[in-house]
């Protein structure tokens, strides 16, 4: 997971930090990461921030705006947009990849649909029954 979340920050310019949540305790606790800085955001109750409510919704979030977003945990101060796609094994949320911009509106639908696959990858990968 590591290695994926590199990749995914080396090879698409405007995915600034890419990190990777995993379910425990009912919590999303912080996985492999990597960009510029850490986050304090290091454990999210499912349901608070973009993160809790992608895990909670077990859908897709994307915010162009994070600024104009209520529910917005800040981490970074160069952050403009958010994705945040859940991994979902059946109807279990069992994680989710979480991805900051420092482009506003920086996620299209390709962005879902391409980051919606690499979930459905990474949970067949390690969280296959
Ligand atoms: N912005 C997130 C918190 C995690 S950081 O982006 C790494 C949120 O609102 O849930």
């Amino acid at each position: 997971m590591q290695a994926v979340v590199k990749l995914l920050r080396a090879e698409v310019a405007h995915y600034n930090w890419v990190g990777i949540y995993l379910v425990q305790d009912g919590k999303l606790v912080l996985g492999p990461w990597d960009g510029p800085e850490a986050t304090e955001h290091v454990s999210i109750d499912i349901g608070q921030g973009i993160c809790g409510l992608a895990a909670r919704e077990k859908r897709t979030v994307v915010v162009d705006d994070v600024h104009a977003k209520d529910e917005y945990l800040a981490c970074f101060p160069a952050t403009k947009s958010e994705i945040v796609v859940p991994m979902l094994r059946g109807e279990e949320c069992v994680g989710e990849i979480d991805i900051d911009s420092d482009t506003p509106s920086a996620f299209s639908k390709a962005d879902s649909e391409f980051l919606e696959e690499a979930a459905r990858m990474l949970v067949d990968e390690y969280f296959a029954r």
